[in-house]
């Protein structure tokens, strides 16, 4: 039997893993930048997190979930996304007891949503994502915004559009919520089961279903952002006046609702408007969710947060023609012609490793040619080749492999040679 990677998950072949690299030391630095510090949570979480976090009316939590009873018959959930277990750890930890407010965090790992695969859409896909927890300022909400895009804009990606609405506060959601459900109520049983079952529950996911979204009922249902408060209004103002600053350009959609239940206020999406990029477009989503702190056995505290995979940032490069720098060249390559020879270059590598030098030599007997070739293959900068003069007289030809250009170089001073000109 031939064994496969499960449905869903990915192998990153060490010929990719270089960009994944590249992308997550970007997001390193930015978060360094932005002051949002990494915090690590456990892959598995106490399913219940996610009941209450995510959501019981959400796809994730109704459809996407890989939940099992561990040994002790305690029922575990793989985490489908970051903001849960990131709230969890922060009431845990009381950090907002911390001196330092809001608390910014940033996590990057894998996540496990049980969705059906296409372009895009894995059972297993890194996250990246960060939470501000302790602020209701407008200004946060533009921060996390702006470093959402900066990142996309940093790894070389033009073709964005940032899609802005907001879901107000409480009494917005309940004027809202029965103002859709008598819309929908009527017509009620042409929708899937799953809309039915959000109609009392949660009739806002209506709106995100993925089997109804053509529904002429659709297009006409009110709009939230009618039954804005003045006050929710008034923030939502100051978060567009901060991006207009920010020189962050938007699009207000009022039919963006977001696919987790915690919401409320500022929600946004950031897509990909590339060409053959796919069904998918969404490179980014967060928003605002004042009330889940509390929901989770905290205090009544803010937060704000967005999360983005590494692999749709990956599909938006491809479909944008955007080569990343990698930068995982080989400084030298060195080739032994005979056993002496190869001990040599073996003490060699070994010092030019030894000093950050990227070095490497034949480990499988191939004749000099081959040995060229798998150095030119590797993209080696240098290349050396030792045989028996070169034993004798202790020096050997450098070669610079784009130029052509040799220089005799002394065994001794081949180390300093490299550093300089490597
Ligand atoms: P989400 O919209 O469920 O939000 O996911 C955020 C991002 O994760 C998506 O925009 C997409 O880049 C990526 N993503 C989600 N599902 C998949 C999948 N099956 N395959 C590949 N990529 C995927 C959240 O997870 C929230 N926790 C975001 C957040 C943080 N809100 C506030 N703080």
């Amino acid at each position: 039997m031939a064994f496969k990677v499960p449905r869903g998950t990915q192998d990153i072949l060490p010929e990719q893993t270089p960009k994944w690299q590249k992308v997550e030391s970007v997001l390193r630095e930015l978060s360094r930048v932005y002051r949002y510090k990494e915090i690590r949570t456990p892959i598995f979480e106490q399913t219940e997190l996610f009941q209450r976090g995510v959501g019981d009316t959400t796809d994730i939590v109704q459809k996407e979930m890989y939940t099992f009873d561990d040994r002790g018959g305690r029922s575990l959930t793989l985490r489908p996304e970051g903001t849960a277990a990131a709230v969890r750890a922060y009431v845990e930890h009381k950090m907002f007891g911390y001196p330092d407010q809001p608390v910014k965090l940033s996590y990057m790992g894998p996540m496990f949503r049980y969705e059906r695969q296409q372009a895009g859409r894995y059972r297993q896909f890194v996250q990246y994502g960060v939470e501000a927890i302790g602020s209701a300022d407008p200004a946060i909400d533009a921060e996390v915004i702006s470093l959402a895009m900066d990142i996309y804009q940093t790894v070389g990606l033009k073709d964005l559009k940032l899609v802005l609405n907001s879901l107000g506060d409480k009494e917005t959601r309940d004027a809202h919520r029965t103002a859709l459900i008598k819309h929908f109520e009527p017509s009620i049983g042409e929708f899937c089961s799953d809309c039915q079952n959000r109609l009392e529950k949660n009739p806002l996911r209506i709106l995100d279903c993925k089997k109804d979204h053509e529904h002429p009922l659709m297009s006409t249902a009110p709009a939230l952002t009618d039954y804005l408060t003045e006050s929710s209004a008034q923030y939502f103002n100051q978060v567009k006046n901060y991006l207009d600053v920010l020189g962050i350009q938007y699009e207000v959609d009022p039919n963006l609702v977001r696919g987790l239940d915690y919401y409320n206020h500022t929600a946004f999406e950031i897509m990909s408007t590339a060409q053959g990029f796919g069904a998918i477009t969404t490179l980014c989503g967060g928003g605002r969710y004042n009330g889940l702190v509390e929901d989770i056995g905290g205090p009544d505290v803010p937060g704000i947060g967005f999360a983005m995979s590494i692999e749709r940032l990956l599909l938006a490069l491809e479909a944008e023609g955007v080569e990343l720098e990698v930068g995982d060249a080989l400084d030298i390559y060195v080739v032994a012609i005979g056993e002496e020879a190869k001990l040599k270059s073996a003490e060699l590598i070994s010092s030019f490793r030894t000093k950050g030098i990227a070095a490497d030599m034949d480990y499988v007997d191939r004749k000099m040619k081959a040995q060229m070739k798998s150095a030119d293959r590797l993209g080696a900068k240098f290349v050396i080749v030792i045989g028996e003069s070169e034993l004798e007289e202790n020096a050997v030809n450098v070669k610079e492999m784009e130029s052509g250009n040799q220089e005799k170089i002394e065994f001794h001073n081949l180390v300093n040679y490299l550093l300089e000109h490597k």
